[in-house]
C-alpha cells in the first residue's frame, strides 16, 4: 500500500531538520514488553533520523478495552482497538506491527498482507515451518504489489553487529571457519516461576530455542551471509511443572500447577553452506546470566567477538598483522562513520538496547519509502524457522545430524 501523500510532488528524504510530509500510519498489536519497545522505536525514529516518511502511532490493539486504552495513553498511540481485524481495516493504518506471542503471528500477518498493509512481525516468525512458509508466500505475493514484510530480529540493528556484518562481507575475516554463539538468561532457574505463555508449546512454538536460539541463528546466518545446512542437537526441560499464573485480579489458586511443554535449554552444533562449523547454546536456566548474548567468528584472516552486555564494543583481531603486535583490539562503535551513529551522540556517549528498536523503525520506514529490499525478510525468518525445526528433530532423535533445507540465493 502506498504511503499517504500530503503533497503530490513530495519524493525522497526532506532536507535535514524538516519534517517529512508523507505519513506512515502504524497499527500495533500487543502492548506489553515488545509493544513498549516498538512504541519507543516508532516515537523516536523520526526525531533522530531524517526519514523520507513520518511514522505516526495511529492505533494500538489489545483484547481488554481498559488495559489497551491505558497502554495507548502511556505509549502515545492515537486510538485503541480490541480486535486486530478492526485494526487492519483502519484507513489510517498502513503498516501492522505484530508484537503478540507466536501463536497469532501467522494469522495476523497473512490477513494484514492480504488487506494491502505492510507488516513488521516479531521473532520467531511463527510457531512452525508450515506457518512460516505461508507467511513467506504471502509476503512474496504482497511484494509484487509494493508491500514490505520484515521480521523483528532487532539485534541486527546493534551498530557493532551491523558493522561486523560489513567487515565479514568486505572479506576482512577471509573464509569463515567457526561461529560460536550463546544466548543465556536465568529467569526460569526458580522452579516457582509461573507457567506463562512462553512455556506452552501451542502458544510459543518452542522454549529457549525459539525465544533466544532464533536470535543467534539469525545473527549467525546474517553475519556469515550464508545459511546453516545441518544441525545436531540436545535439549532439556529441567522443570516440568510450574504454578499457573495468577489471574487478572491475582486471585488464582497458587497451588494449581501445569505442565511445561517446551525446552528450558537447547544446545546444538551446525555446519554452514561454506563448510564453516558453528555452535549454539540457548538457555533460560543459566543462573546469573540476565541477557547474555555473546558470539565469536573466526576466519582465516581474522576474528570478531561481541558481547551484548558491552554492546558499544566490537573486538577485532586482524591475523594479517605481524604476530608480535597483533591481537584483539577493542573498537568503540560510536563514531559517526559507524552504522546508525551519524544521527546519535558524539563519539563515546554510547547506545543501549532500546536503540535497536529505533534503528528497526528507521529501516522499516526507509525500506517502504525508498523501495529497498526488506531485511530481515520473511524468507530470512522462514530459514531460521527451518533451523529451529531441524534442531527439535535432531534433539528428539538422539542428536542425529539433521539437514536443514535451504533456498540457494541465485
Ligand atoms: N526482539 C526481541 O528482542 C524480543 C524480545 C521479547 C519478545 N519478543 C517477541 O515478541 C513477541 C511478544 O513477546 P512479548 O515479550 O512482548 O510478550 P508479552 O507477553 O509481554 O506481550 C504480549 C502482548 O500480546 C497481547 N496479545 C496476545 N494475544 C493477542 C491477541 N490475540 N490480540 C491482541 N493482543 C494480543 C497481550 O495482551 C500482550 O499485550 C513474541 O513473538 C516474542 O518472541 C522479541
Amino acid at each position: 500500500m502506498a504511503l499517504r501523500e500530503e503533497t503530490e510532488q513530495e519524493t525522497g528524504a526532506p532536507p535535514p531538520g524538516r519534517r517529512p510530509t508523507t505519513r506512515l500510519g502504524v497499527g500495533m498489536v500487543g502492548y506489553a514488553f515488545m509493544g513498549a519497545a516498538h512504541s519507543q522505536g516508532w516515537r523516536t525514529a523520526g526525531h533522530v533520523f531524517d526519514l523520507p516518511a513520518d511514522p505516526v502511532l495511529a492505533a494500538i490493539c489489545g483484547r481488554d478495552r481498559t488495559a489497551v486504552e491505558a497502554a495507548a495513553a502511556r505509549h502515545g498511540w492515537a486510538a485503541a482497538e480490541t480486535d486486530w481485524r478492526a485494526l487492519i481495516a483502519r484507513d489510517d493504518v498502513h503498516l501492522v506491527d505484530i508484537c503478540t506471542p507466536g501463536e497469532s503471528h501467522a494469522e495476523i500477518a497473512v490477513a494484514a498482507l492480504e488487506a494491502g498493509k505492510h507488516v513488521l512481525c516479531e521473532k520467531p516468525l511463527a510457531n512452525s515451518v508450515a506457518e512460516a512458509e505461508a507467511m513467506a508466500a504471502a509476503a512474496e505475493r504482497a511484494a509484487a504489489r509494493g508491500q514490505v514484510a520484515i521480521v523483528g530480529f532487532n539485534y541486527r540493528k546493534v551498530p557493532a553487529l551491523t558493522y561486523a556484518r560489513g567487515l565479514v562481507a568486505d572479506g576482512r575475516l577471509g573464509a569463515l571457519r567457526h561461529i560460536r554463539a550463546t544466548y543465556l538468561q536465568d529467569w526460569l532457574v526458580d522452579p516457582e516461576a509461573p507457567l506463562t505463555w512462553r512455556l506452552k508449546r501451542e502458544r510459543a512454538g518452542s522454549g529457549a530455542l525459539g525465544d533466544l536460539g532464533a536470535h543467534i541463528v539469525d545473527l549467525a546466518q546474517y553475519l556469515a551471509g550464508e545459511p546453516l545446512v545441518g544441525v545436531s542437537a540436545v535439549s532439556e526441560t529441567f522443570v516440568r511443572e510450574r504454578p499457573l499464573p495468577a489471574g487478572p485480579a491475582g486471585t488464582a489458586d497458587r497451588t494449581a500447577r501445569g505442565a511445561v511443554t517446551v525446552d528450558d535449554a537447547a544446545l546444538f552444533t551446525g555446519r554452514l553452506a561454506s563448510g564453516a562449523l558453528a555452535s549454539f547454546e540457548a538457555s533460560r536456566m543459566a543462573a546469573g546470566r540476565k541477557n547474555a548474548l555473546r558470539l565469536e567468528i573466526n576466519g582465516e584472516l581474522g576474528s570478531l567477538a561481541f558481547d551484548l552486555e558491552r554492546l558499544n564494543e566490537l573486538s577485532f583481531h586482524d591475523h594479517t598483522e605481524p604476530a608480535v603486535t597483533a591481537g584483539f583490539r577493542r573498537i568503540l562503535v560510536t563514531e559517526p562513520g559507524h552504522p546508525y551513529l551519524e544521527a546519535w551522540w558524539p563519539p563515546g556517549h554510547g547506545l543501549g538496547y532500546e536503540h535497536t528498536f529505533v534503528h528497526q523503525a528507521r529501516d522499516v520506514v526507509r525500506t517502504i519509502a525508498e523501495g529497498l529490499p526488506p531485511e530481515p525478510s520473511f524468507a530470512d525468518g522462514l530459514q531460521v524457522q527451518r533451523v529451529l525445526a531441524a534442531v527439535e528433530e535432531s534433539a528428539a532423535r538422539n542428536s542425529v545430524h539433521t539437514p536443514v533445507p535451504f533456498q540457494e540465493v541465485p
